[in-house]
């Protein structure tokens, strides 16, 4: 049985901090921009609510609407990515900053992009709290990343192992399984 490491891996503190510090460089490029942020959900539902507040501070207030991405089954990733729900905002003709949890793969951002600029976006932008490059197989980057971190199974702050784990404030490692494909 996988362990949860009860000590977090980035606390709920730094985790505010740095939002905060990703906020400023959104705002900075994008502030002038009509901007559809659109969460990946489950994974995200936590950053982006805490996003969203931050950004209202720097006079930014987005549309926000949410798909539904589906790739994971415990620890693996399937490659076998679905959606389980659209857009309900036409994104048409609009400036979109994606969200998610982590980049791992690349898979779902990747197909997550590529779907969204199908419907015509205008322009579309990144933003994950965690990246693991090392886990890359598809190639794509988030203009936006909180913290990068090795190939270790990390849960809390919206991020779940066999959907267990969500609600912690803080991110901790799951032990005991390997991250493979
Ligand atoms: P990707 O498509 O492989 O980049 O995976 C992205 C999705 O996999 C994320 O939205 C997460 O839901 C999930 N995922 C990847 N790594 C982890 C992890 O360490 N913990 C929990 N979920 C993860
Ligand atoms: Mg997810």
């Amino acid at each position: 049985m996988p362990q949860l490491r009860k000590e977090p891996l980035i606390s709920e503190l730094d985790i505010k901090v740095r939002i905060g510090h990703m906020v400023l460089d959104i705002a900075k490029d994008l502030k002038h921009q009509e901007l559809l942020l659109v969460g990946i959900l489950r994974g995200s539902f936590m950053f982006t609510a805490d996003l969203v507040r931050l950004l209202y501070i720097n006079d930014m207030h987005p549309l926000i609407d949410f798909v539904f991405v589906t790739s994971y089954e415990g620890t693996q990733s399937t490659g076998d990515l679905r959606l389980l729900r659209e857009p309900s905002l036409d994104v048409e003709g609009r400036w979109v900053l994606i969200v998610d949890d982590i980049l791992d793969t690349g898979r779902t951002m990747k197909y997550a992009q590529e779907y969204i600029k199908e419907r015509g976006a205008a322009e579309v932008r990144s933003c994950v709290l965690l990246d693991k490059p090392v886990r890359r197989v598809v190639d794509v980057q988030a203009d936006y990343v909180g913290f990068t971190i090795d190939d270790v199974f990390v849960v809390g702050y919206g991020l779940d192992h066999n959907g267990r784990y969500r609600d912690l404030p803080y991110l901790a490692i799951l032990e005991g399984e390997a991250t493979f494909e």
